[in-house]
């Protein structure tokens, strides 16, 4: 099997097999556990660090608490005497993902090399390698020419252009802006599979949706495809499960940021790391990284327009709200947990899937410098990041077949905060309808007083 593999990849025939990245996983386990009792869970923290464990759930070692459920991935080599080392200590544990690199297999699309994509049998229920990606916001925009623009923001540590798409209909008015980015951790490719199918559900439904209609008049959609692209490929050809970007740091002896630990907000205070080593590694400085420039300075330059940001993570299941580093609220805390609340119940009520609602810190884990934070730093109304599915049964590698139910629920909340701007926030046909009749009223009362009084 391993020279069949080999002469594969050597051939470069399946360059984007499973099997063919550097880095495997072959029966690496991901195990679930809720540690009992403070003892249960400093033991865990040490045997992590010990063992130098890759942590799914929570991201950081300090974050491991009594009560609460954590997912790690054992690799091969330290599976039995990890789980003996539970088993003396009686933590119970679950196997999650029994086989790692099979999921890694099943999910990594063959594909012979690569020839130009066409819009018309685009499909939206596979994961897209980044040259695809790049092809395909060319096309849209061509295809488009009336509604999109792309736009260059920036480039990325390796230097690759990162592109966003601005959806909407010209105007002379000021426009109000919904901002998308999705991508910003390189292996949750289910976020990048969803910014995707966002476009793809707006180009297609908005002529005969009439909420679409009135909203694409006032508002623009600024939709981010991937935030981090050297990440994103690197998980593509080399480690499934790379997480940060990939600029290098101590003498390239280790590489990449945590990009969303890397934004102005509380920068580095909790639940970020220092340690380049580390998944939540902060960055030399606050925005150190060209992708966090790129996204923050757009953002920035157009935060007066910006109604709603919203950040596509996996997995959890959550739709978080700020703060991450600080249990206090923001000042549209009740507001944004109202919207929030809104938009999970449609979710559920698509594929019974329950995502729930809070600030990080409170329901999640502390964490700094992330883009929501800074964004309602900056002011911005609505701040979210979505996690979306699942909740641990394939983590990082969530099945093809379950990107279109993931990415219909999601839609449907992401449909709900358009309705709750548009009613809200926007000039709406509706209004404009009742403000007329209300006028014509008031102008026959003003003629019969007067017709009246003569
Ligand atoms: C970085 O590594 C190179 C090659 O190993 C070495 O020559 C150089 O002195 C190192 N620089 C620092 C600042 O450690
Ligand atoms: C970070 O934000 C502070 C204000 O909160 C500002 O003074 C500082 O210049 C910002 N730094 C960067 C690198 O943007
Ligand atoms: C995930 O949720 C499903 C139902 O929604 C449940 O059956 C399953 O046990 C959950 N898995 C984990 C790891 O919590």
């Amino acid at each position: 099997m391993k020279l069949f593999n080999l002469w594969f990849c050597l051939l470069g025939i399946l360059v984007y097999e499973g099997f063919c990245m550097k880095v495997k996983y072959d029966g690496d386990q991901v195990l679930k556990m809720i540690p009992q009792t403070l003892k249960h869970a400093q033991f865990m923290q040490g045997l992590i660090q010990e063992w130098m464990l890759d942590l799914w759930k929570p991201v950081m070692v300090e974050q491991i608490q009594a009560g609460r459920e954590m997912h790690v991935r054992v690799p091969f080599s330290h599976l039995q005497e990890i789980k003996e080392k539970l088993l003396q200590n009686m933590l119970p544990y679950q196997i999650l993902i029994s086989d790692v690199q099979e999921l890694v297999n099943r999910n990594t699309p063959i594909e012979t090399k690569m020839q130009k994509i066409s819009l018309d049998n685009y499909d939206y229920t596979k994961y897209h390698p980044m040259d695809e990606i790049y092809d395909w916001m060319e096309q849209i925009q061509l295809k488009h020419r009336d509604l999109v623009t792309k736009h260059f923001m920036g480039s990325t540590y390796e230097l690759r252009p990162i592109y966003y798409f601005k959806i909407g209909w010209p105007s002379d008015k000021p426009k109000k802006i919904i901002f998308m980015d999705c991508g910003i951790h390189a292996r949750e490719w289910i976020a990048v599979a969803y910014c995707q199918w966002f476009v793809k559900e707006i180009l297609s439904s908005h002529s005969n949706n009439k909420l679409l209609t009135n909203v694409l008049k006032q508002v623009d959609f600024y939709v981010v495809p991937v935030f981090n692209i050297d990440g994103y490929i690197y998980s593509w050809t080399t480690e499934r499960l790379w997480r940060k970007n990939r600029s290098p740091h101590n003498n390239a002896t280790c590489y990449g940021v945590d990009l969303n630990r890397n934004f102005n907000s509380s920068w580095c205070s909790v639940g970020a790391s220092r340690d380049c080593n580390s998944q939540t590694f902060c960055g030399s400085a606050p925005a150190s990284e060209p992708e966090t420039q790129a996204v923050a300075n757009l953002m920035e330059r157009t935060k007066s327009q910006i109604l709603f940001y919203l950040t596509i993570h996996s997995y959890g299941q959550y739709i978080l709200l700020p703060y991450g580093s600080t249990t206090n609220p923001s000042v549209n805390h009740v507001e944004m947990t109202k919207v929030a609340e809104a938009a999970a119940a449609k979710m559920k009520e698509k594929h019974n899937i329950v995502y729930t609602v809070g600030s990080s810190s409170v329901v999640l884990y502390e964490n700094s410098g992330s883009s929501c934070d800074w964004a309602g730093d900056i002011g911005i109304k609505f701040s979210y990041t979505f996690e979306l599915r699942d909740n641990g049964t394939y983590g990082f590698q969530l099945p093809a077949e379950l990107i279109k139910p993931t990415c219909e629920e999601t839609m449907t909340a992401v449909i709900s905060m358009m309705e709750y701007a548009n009613e809200k926030y926007l000039e709406n046909s509706a209004k404009t309808v009742t403000f007329m009749w209300l006028n014509v009223l008031l102008s026959c009362a003003v003629c019969m007083y007067y017709a009246l009084l003569h």
